[in-house]
C-alpha cells in the first residue's frame, strides 16, 4: 500500500509492522558499501525522509541513484526503535520514475541563500526551504481554520481595483498587452494594495468576514521585509472598537502560530537547531508574552528620554508627529518593552484617511503590531464610521470623493462602529521560522529589481 512518509513516521504506523508498503518521492541521499545501500526519500510530506535499505548486489542500478531523482520504492516496513530512524523499508523493488540530468544544480553541501533564490522552482528540496513551504501552508490552513471557528466568512476581495485604500501612491498600474491604461475597464486600474476598503461592506452584512490574499506594492525600498507582492490577512468586525480590534489580533496569532508549531515539529526542531538560535526565544515571546498596550505619544515620550540619556539613534530627529523608523521601533520593542507592543493612536497625519478620529482632534484610533526583530507585523484601526468625518478627510487630503462615493454611502447605508487589521504573512512567516529576508519565505519572490520566471 502507497503510505506517506508522515504517515510512517505517525505512531499508528506501528500496527503496518511486517507489511509491504511503498513510498514515492526525492532521492536525498544515496550510501552504503559492497553489502547494504541505504537511500533516503523525502516526499514533501513532512521533514524526515524514509530510509529505504537495498541490496547493491541484487539491485546493482540502485546504487547509482542520485540525489534528486524520483524513485518509488516498495519493501517490507521494519521498525528499528534502536536506531536514530524509527524505521525502514527493506526494498524488494526500487523503480526510478524520474532520471536526474547531471547538471542538476543541487548538491548536498551546504549553499547559501542567495545562491538558492536564483533557483525558486528547486530550492523547496533544500532542508531549510522543505520546511518554510511546509509551514507557510500549515499556517494558511490555521488561519482559515481560526476565522471558520470564530464565525468569520471568507470573503474574496478583488485583485484589480480603481482604489488605492493607503493613498500612499504606491499602486502598480494594471493594463492589457501593449494599450492605453484605461482601455479595458474603461478607467485606470491599479492592483490591489489592501482589501479593506472593499471588505468592509461585507462587514456591516455579515458582522464578522476576513480577507486572505496577495496585496501589491510598487515600494522601491530594497529591505528584507518588504515585497512587491505579499499575502495579507484582513479580518474586519462590526461592532468591535479598537480594544477589541487588538484582543483579536493577539488571540489570533497566540492560536494559529500555536497549532503550527504544534502541527510542524521537524520543521521547528530544524529551525530553532540549524536556521536561527533565537526562534526558541521568539515563539515563547509569541505565545507565552502578554502584548503590551502602549500609545504613540508615550512612545515618542520613552525614544526622546533615551535619546536625552545617551541612547545613538542613527535618525535622532524624533519629534511628536515622526512616522517611526524601524531603529525607533525595534528600541521599543527590543530595548524598552521586551516584548511585542501595541503602539496605537497615531498622529492622523501619518495615517490613512479611513482611521477614526480621536476627540483630540490630533490622533486617530490607529494600531501597529510591533515584534522585536521584524518591527511591523500588523497595521489596523477603528474605522471612521461618521459619514460627514469621513468625507472631510477625504477632502482635506485632496483626494477624489467621487472615486471613494461608494465606501462613504456605506456610512450612511446601515453603518455601525467597526474595526480591522492587515497582517503581513509573509512577515509572520519570517519571524516563526526565523528566517531574516522576506525572498527566503516566498515562493517565487517579487522584489524591487528582482522578478524571476
Ligand atoms: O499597515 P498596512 O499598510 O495596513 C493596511 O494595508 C490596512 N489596509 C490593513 C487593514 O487594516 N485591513 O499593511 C498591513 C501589514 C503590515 O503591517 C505588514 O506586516 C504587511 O502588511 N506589509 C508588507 N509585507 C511585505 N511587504 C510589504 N511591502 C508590505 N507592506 C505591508
Ligand atoms: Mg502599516
Amino acid at each position: 500500500m502507497i503510505k506517506t512518509v508522515k504517515e510512517l513516521f505517525a505512531s499508528e504506523a506501528a500496527s503496518l509492522a511486517g507489511q509491504t508498503v511503498t513510498v514515492r518521492g526525492l532521492v536525498k541521499s544515496n550510501r552504503g558499501n559492497k553489502a547494504v545501500g541505504f537511500l533516503q526519500v523525502n516526499d514533501g510530506s513532512c521533514f524526515g525522509s524514509a530510509q529505504v535499505v537495498y541490496d547493491p548486489v541484487a539491485d546493482e542500478a540502485a546504487t547509482h541513484l542520485r540525489m534528486g531523482a524520483q524513485v518509488i520504492c516498495e519493501g517490507e516496513f521494519v521498525l528499528t526503535p534502536e536506531n536514530k530512524q524509527p524505521f525502514e523499508i527493506r526494498a524488494t523493488s526500487i523503480v526510478v520514475a524520474g532520471d536526474i540530468a547531471e547538471d542538476y544544480p543541487l548538491q548536498k553541501k551546504k549553499t547559501s541563500y542567495e545562491y538558492l533564490r536564483t533557483l525558486p522552482h528547486l530550492r523547496q528540496r533544500t532542508n531549510t526551504f522543505g520546511a518554510v513551504f511546509r509551514v507557510r501552508s500549515e499556517l494558511s490552513y490555521a488561519i482559515h481554520e481560526y476565522f471558520h471557528e470564530h464565525g468569520f466568512f471568507y470573503i474574496h476581495t478583488p485583485i484589480f481595483t480603481g482604489n488605492d485604500c493607503e493613498g500612499a501612491g504606491q499602486t502598480f498600474v494594471a493594463t492589457p498587452d501593449l494599450k492605453k491604461p484605461d482601455d479595458f475597464f474603461g478607467h485606470r486600474a491599479t492592483l490591489t494594495v489592501s482589501g479593506q476598503l472593499h471588505v468592509e461592506p461585507f462587514a456591516l452584512t455579515y458582522q464578522k468576514v476576513y480577507t486572505f490574499g496577495p496585496a501589491f506594492r510598487a515600494e522601491k525600498s530594497n529591505t528584507p521585509r518588504h515585497a512587491a507582492e505579499f499575502w495579507m490577512i484582513e479580518p474586519e468586525v462590526a461592532y468591535c472598537d479598537l480594544n477589541g480590534d487588538m484582543d483579536l489580533m493577539e488571540d489570533f496569532l497566540k492560536t494559529i502560530v500555536s497549532r503550527v508549531v504544534q502541527r510542524c515539529p521537524q520543521d521547528f526542531e530544524f529551525f530553532k537547531t540549524w536556521v536561527n538560535k533565537d526562534v526558541d526565544a521568539r515563539l515563547k515571546e509569541m505565545l507565552e508574552k502578554p502584548f503590551k498596550r502602549v500609545d504613540y505619544t508615550e512612545g515618542i515620550d520613552i525614544l526622546l528620554k533615551a535619546k536625552a540619556e545617551g541612547h545613538k539613534f542613527a535618525n535622532p530627529d524624533i519629534y511628536w508627529g515622526l512616522d517611526l523608523m524601524s531603529e525607533h521601533e525595534r528600541f521599543l520593542t527590543e530595548k524598552h518593552f521586551g516584548c511585542p507592543i501595541f503602539l496605537k493612536n497615531y498622529p492622523k497625519e501619518i495615517k490613512a484617511f479611513y482611521m477614526k478620529q480621536n476627540d483630540d482632534g490630533k490622533t486617530v484610533g490607529a494600531v501597529d503590531l510591533l515584534f522585536p526583530d521584524v518591527g511591523e507585523l500588523c497595521g489596523g484601526s477603528q474605522r471612521e464610521e461618521d459619514y460627514g468625518k469621513l468625507k472631510a478627510r477625504i477632502e482635506e487630503l485632496g483626494m477624489p470623493v467621487e472615486a471613494y462615493q461608494w465606501y462613504l454611502d456605506s456610512r450612511r447605508w446601515g453603518g455601525c462602529v467597526h474595526s480591522g487589521f492587515g497582517l503581513g504573512f509573509d512577515r509572520l512567516l519570517m519571524y516563526i521560522t526565523g528566517l531574516e529576508n522576506i525572498r527566503d519565505v516566498e515562493p517565487y519572490p517579487r522584489n524591487y529589481g528582482e522578478m524571476l520566471f
